[in-house]
């Protein structure tokens, strides 16, 4: 029988595995960079931990299950609902302010497209415990330095922020009830990826009662930063402090070297519900890709979850989207499995020899291989290039009278004789390479 790959999932094998892995590495050294330590969690909760406040969004593509004893569970779609479920637990014991990141793997039930799995890994970076905006400036730094150094610029990507309750007010002031502001969320975040006439059928559905989907439509497409920091400071004490934490925002945004690569976008609502404050994410520039990153300050989450209140601030990125991004601006590095030195025998009564010196290399820290099968020397040798081997060493026949390997450089051509019992005891030092 055959039995394919279940759709959205993927295989991978070394060449993808090399990729994943610099991905994987490039966001650790990001993350520790900025002083963010590592932590992980279960690859399933309780279900009910998503219902809680994920919103319909996440909830409608749960991969969901039942133990023997019936209770439910959901394979992780999100990372932020268990890092406040761990903050929670913990709350008055952890030392402050907490920067953590992770990297899960997690499922969605998502109808599988370019840069969009049902697998996939999502980088996390989270700073809880700080309620000034320095924290939500600080998270998107580290966002902004991640694309900096994979090779992205300016030109490649936008960071696009917007802040909820001045989007909560907007919309009120247009007439959309407080308690239907969570529905117009999700169908705004909604507003760029589907037609114009969908997103209008889809409002006047859900909240054509109170707003059209017209007026609605003329905000997303009108509205400056400055007209929305005017109306939120007509409106009270509440409207400007908002309207103050986005100016203080974007005061340490330009701090922080990072604010030429943010812009301002009312567009930006996020589907997600325990969003309580700024929202951004991360767009390819000219192109029709998915966000690369989203996400947001939630100052209520961990109080939700029987804990104390913590506030937090992060951001999750997927690695589907961003390699989608580095495939597209022709940026995927160049990576190829290699070797520090590939072991030849000059003759098969040498092999075990070969083998011995293979051993110590090893045991020096040496990323070393030789061939399975006894070949001739120059066929031995093709293997090692094809191995990326840095160097050869040939077991030959003079080792016995003369003590001597030759160890040739395949990089550059060049031949040298070692010492055999030297380079036994210091194979790095003999051939001048640094282990790994
Ligand atoms: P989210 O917007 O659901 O937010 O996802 C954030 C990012 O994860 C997306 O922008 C995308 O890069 C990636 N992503 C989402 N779905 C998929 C998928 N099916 N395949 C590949 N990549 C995907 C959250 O998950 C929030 N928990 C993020 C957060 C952390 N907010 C605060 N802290």
């Amino acid at each position: 029988v055959k039995i394919q790959r279940p759709p959205g999932m993927r295989d991978f094998y070394p060449d993808e595995m090399r990729l994943q892995n610099w991905l994987l590495e490039q966001w650790r050294s990001v993350s520790r960079r900025f002083g963010f330590e590592e932590y992980e969690g279960p690859i399933f909760e309780f279900l009910d931990l998503y219902r809680l406040k994920s919103g319909e969004g996440i909830v409608s593509e749960l991969f969901r299950f039942e133990d023997r004893g019936g209770r439910e569970f959901a394979i992780r779609p999100e990372m932020t609902p268990t890092l406040a479920r761990m903050v929670a637990a913990r709350a008055n014991a952890l030392p402050r302010p907490i920067k953590w990141f992770s990297l899960p793997r997690m499922c969605r039930a998502e109808k599988p497209q370019r840069g969009r799995l049902r697998e996939f890994f999502q980088w996390n970076v989270d700073i809880l415990g700080v309620d000034d905006p320095l924290a939500d400036a600080e998270v998107i730094a580290v966002a902004v330095e991640f694309f900096r150094k994979i090779g992205a610029t300016k030109d490649d990507f936008v960071i696009r922020v917007n802040q909820r309750p001045l989007a909560a007010a907007a919309l009120q002031a247009l007439g959309v009830p407080p308690e239907h502001v969570q529905d117009a969320f999700e169908l705004i975040d909604r507003f760029e990826r589907v037609e114009p006439e969908q997103f209008a059928k889809a409002w006047d559905q859900a909240l054509g009662a109170h707003v059209s989907a017209r007026s609605v439509y003329d905000i997303l497409h009108s509205t400056t930063l400055e007209a929305l920091l005017e109306t939120a400071r007509q409106g009270g004490h509440a409207g400007a402090q908002d309207a103050d934490r986005l100016t203080a925002l974007w005061t340490r945004l330009a701090d922080l070297g990072v604010q030429d690569s943010c812009e301002y976008d009312v567009r930006i609502v996020r589907g997600l519900a325990y969003y309580t404050g700024t929202v951004f994410e991360a767009h390819a520039k000219g192109t029709a890709l998915r966000a690369l990153l989203g996400g947001g300050r939630y100052d209520d989450l961990t109080g939700m979850l029987d804990g104390p209140k913590v506030p937090g601030v992060g951001f999750g990125m997927g690695d589907a989207p961003v390699l989608e991004f580095l495939r597209e601006l022709n940026r995927l590095p160049d990576l190829s499995d290699t070797l520090d030195v590939f072991v030849i025998d000059a003759d098969r009564s040498l092999f075990p020899q070969a083998l011995q010196i293979v051993s110590d290399l090893r045991r020096a820290g040496l990323r070393t291989d030789y061939s399975y099968k006894r070949a001739a020397v120059a066929k031995q040798f093709r293997q090692a290039v094809a191995r990326n081997a840095a160097y050869a060493v040939v077991v030959g026949s003079e080792l016995p009278q003369s003590g001597r390997l030759t160890a040739k450089d395949l990089r550059t051509g060049q031949q040298q004789q070692v010492v055999a019992d030297a380079f036994r005891r210091d194979p790095t030092e003999a051939l001048r390479i640094n282990p790994p």
